[in-house]
């Protein structure tokens, strides 16, 4: 059985194993986060190594033997529960959700439900089924919802597999993209909006919520792949200028969306802005964590630069002891 880290010493430093990569089309992304979380936490706690989710990583963990995990992991698999729950047998404590919340989040469509159960805003939407004929999920599509839709997969993220449909015929190639990375497609009515973003991290004194950002991409571009991970091809305004009502109605829903899923530690939300009227899209469990992400940036609006938010979140995992232990 793994021993407590005491941490009543509040200089103790932890061993830290950072996981990041694997087969998720984002693995990319979390190397680039993986390296940035090494390089915010290293002064604090120098013993620390990044470990690449492949065959091998079992034995260089057990060889390491952390303290705790930090998984610098987006999509699936990593943030979607299968690492959690990988973790969870072998007893090591970890940032971030637990296995159950982990998976919801992931899944846009399940997500959602408990979005509407808790009466937070939301697009209109519609499931499609691989296994239902393509040409009567189109019709379908047109009929509920008209041809101003978004189509997505239920369950990626950086808006990977993403179309915003500009005429119908585009709408049966967008399905079968999205198919290329999941069973179940959520197709959306399409917000004309403003693209803004809130942090959420779990405090001592409470779930608090960062400053909001709104991302800014030229006119006629969307926050795509490209946009979000090409230099220069968005900008961030913190905070967002949104009247102070409204500002505050953002961040208490951020705050929901985390405590109806039974989030842990962190998460973020993204939502779209559309004059006085907001849609949360999705709350992300393991959000962007390179110096330049969206999430860090909103901790430093908090008041929390980039090395005390890793700090703050490496000991709130490891003083669970096990992540069986309860929150
Ligand atoms: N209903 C919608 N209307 C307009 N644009 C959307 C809609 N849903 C998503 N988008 C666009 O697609 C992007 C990705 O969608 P999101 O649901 O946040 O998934 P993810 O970030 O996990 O890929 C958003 O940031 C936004 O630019
Ligand atoms: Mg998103």
């Amino acid at each position: 059985m793994r021993k407590p880290i005491n941490l009543k010493e509040k200089k103790v430093s932890l061993r830290i194993a950072i996981l990041y990569g694997g087969p998720s089309s984002e693995a990319a992304v979390s190397e680039r986060s993986a390296q940035a979380v090494k390089k915010g936490l290293e002064t604090l706690h120098p013993d620390i190594i990044t470990i690449r989710l492949e065959k091998n990583f079992l034995a260089q963990l057990s060889d390491f033997e952390p303290d705790v995990i930090f998984p610098a992991l987006h999509g699936p698999p990593g943030e979607d529960g299968t690492l959690q729950g990988f973790l969870e047998i072998l007893g090591y404590p970890y940032v971030g959700s637990s296995v159950k919340s982990s998976a919801i989040a992931m899944d846009k469509i399940v997500a959602k439900q408990v979005f509407r159960k808790a009466g937070l805003p939301l697009a209109k939407q519609i499931v499609v089924a691989r296994d239902t004929k393509i040409s009567d999920s189109v019709q379908k599509i047109l009929t509920e919802l008209g041809s101003d839709v978004v189509v997505k997969p239920s369950t990626q993220g950086s808006a990977l597999g993403v179309t915003l449909i500009e005429k119908t015929d585009e709408i049966q190639p967008a399905l079968e993209k999205a198919f290329g990375f999941d069973s179940r497609i959520l197709v959306e009515e399409r917000i004309n909006g403003r693209e803004i973003t809130v942090g959420i991290i779990e405090t001592d004194y409470g779930v608090k919520p960062f400053p909001v950002i709104e991302i800014i991409t030229p006119r006629s571009s969307w926050y795509d792949y490209e946009h979000r991970y090409t230099k220069g091809l968005s900008n961030h305004r913190m905070p967002a200028d949104i009247a102070p009502d409204l500002y505050r109605n953002i961040q208490d829903c951020a705050i929901e969306a985390h405590i109806s899923l039974g989030c842990r530690d962190l998460s973020r939300a993204d939502f779209l802005l559309d004059g006085n009227k907001y849609y949360l899209l999705e709350t992300n469990t393991l959000p962007g964590m390179t110096e330049t992400s969206l999430y860090p940036e909103g901790a430093e609006g908090f008041g929390l630069p980039f090395p005390e938010l890793l700090d703050h979140l490496v000991r709130r995992a490891a003083k669970r002891l096990s992540a069986l232990s309860p929150a």
